[in-house]
């Protein structure tokens, strides 16, 4: 094998793209996906390619540190693409700790490890750590965030985040670990789990539940299809400068209304039911606390730098979307049952 890559967090919505691209175009690397498999992770996102030669699946939970040291010893990594996290802000404020524990002692455990494996022979070795535009808080109406914006999380998990993005540049600076950092917008598309606005509308409208909309619904958010970002992330991976960080975005902002309303009007069309259908289950809800205003991306750096663009149209990105989630019946009933039904409950009731 030509290179030995750690990919954290496989089993997830991003992770399992991520491992899926690597997996199938680069023969010639071993895919270790350490994933803890927490109510997010889902083996089921990648059961095309769980048998093929270059992939292993190690359970393993990055809060354990001394379970990391282990995984760290059992293979020589070469490079580490860390996507493991708690990622929903809804939990994140409902249960900061977790996020804690995850986010930040899971990211330095990862650290600690690479920076001892890698100690005598560092070259070529990278650590690429994954993380969220809401690093950089709230935009108003004008502006776009830069990979020089200050940080500014308001979230339980945007804070956590924040953490770690500081903790890896630090191992840079102070240990000389080679690392990079990219920094992504709302990713949309197939496998993502449904307590996510756009699979939690899909999944509403096609059961013929209300679809709740935080406060008035003018929140904005810049969407990207989740084979765009793994699409960066494999550039990023290759190409991106050590110690650089890169924003990665759709350039593509919707209010969360306007997203729906189209989310609505593509239902009616899959579902053979007549236009107006789904917009009348449009329900407005108590609205999340410290709720961000507006997420815009520039990823100018990325276009010039590394030839990144993003590919499919919004309409042609949700319509795929929308056909995965019909189409993957098994996979969302599965997903919905048992706990994620109490969650539901939790959040939504009396909201
Ligand atoms: P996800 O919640 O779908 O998946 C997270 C994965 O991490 C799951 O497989 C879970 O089992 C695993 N995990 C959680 N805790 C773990 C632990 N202690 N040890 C090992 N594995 C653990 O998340 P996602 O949406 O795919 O996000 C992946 C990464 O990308 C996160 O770091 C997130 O912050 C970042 N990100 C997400 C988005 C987005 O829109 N979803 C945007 C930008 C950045
Ligand atoms: O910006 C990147 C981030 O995007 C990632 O780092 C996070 O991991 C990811 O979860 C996502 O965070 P958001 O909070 O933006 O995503 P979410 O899908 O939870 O919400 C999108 C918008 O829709 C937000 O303004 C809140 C609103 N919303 C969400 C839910 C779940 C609703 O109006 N109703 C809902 O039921």
């Amino acid at each position: 094998m030509k290179r030995i890559i750690l990919i954290t967090g496989g089993a997830g919505f991003i992770g399992s793209h991520v491992v899926r691209r690597f997996v199938t175009r680069y023969p010639d690397y071993l895919v270790v996906n350490a994933d803890k498999l927490t109510y997010a992770g889902n083996l089921e996102n990648i059961t095309d390619i769980e048998s093929n030669q270059n992939y292993r699946f190690e359970k393993t939970d990055i809060v354990n540190k001394q379970a990391v040291l282990d995984l760290f010893s059992k293979y020589s990594f070469d490079g580490v693409i860390h996507l493991a996290a708690e990622s929903h802000v809804d939990r994140s404020i409902t249960g900061p700790d977790e996020f804690v524990f995850t986010n930040i002692i899971g990211t330095v455990n990862l650290l600690n490890a690479a920076r001892s494996s890698w100690k005598e022979h560092p070259e070529g070795k990278v650590f690429y750590h994954i993380s969220t535009d809401e690093v950089y808080g709230s935009l108003g109406k004008e502006g776009l965030f830069t990979e020089e914006t200050a940080y500014d999380p308001r979230s339980p998990y945007s804070a956590s985040k924040a953490s770690s993005d500081h903790l890896v540049r630090a191992y840079h600076h102070t240990f000389g670990l080679p690392v990079v950092i990219s920094n992504c917008s709302n990713n949309y598309g197939p496998n993502q789990f449904p307590e996510k606005l756009i699979p939690l509308a899909i999944n509403n409208i096609k059961n013929n539940k209300p679809i709740p909309v935080y406060g008035k619904g003018e929140n904005i958010r810049d969407w990207l299809y989740v084979e765009d970002h793994s699409a960066a992330i494999d550039l990023i991976f290759h190409k991106g400068k050590v110690g650089d960080t890169y924003n990665i975005g759709g350039n593509n902002e919707w209010k969360n209304i306007d997203l729906i309303r189209i989310l609505c009007s593509i239902m009616d069309k899959k579902l053979n039911r007549q236009n107006g259908t789904s917009e009348k289950l449009i329900t407005y809800v108590k609205d999340r606390p410290g709720h961000d205003m507006r997420y815009a991306i520039d990823s100018s750096k990325l276009q010039n730098e590394l030839g990144w663009s993003p590919i499919p149209e919004f309409s042609e990105g949700l319509e795929k979307t929308v056909d995965w989630y019909l189409s993957n019946t098994t996979w969302l009933e599965r997903i919905l049952s048992g706990e994620y039904e109490k969650y539901y409950d939790m959040m939504y009731s009396g909201r």
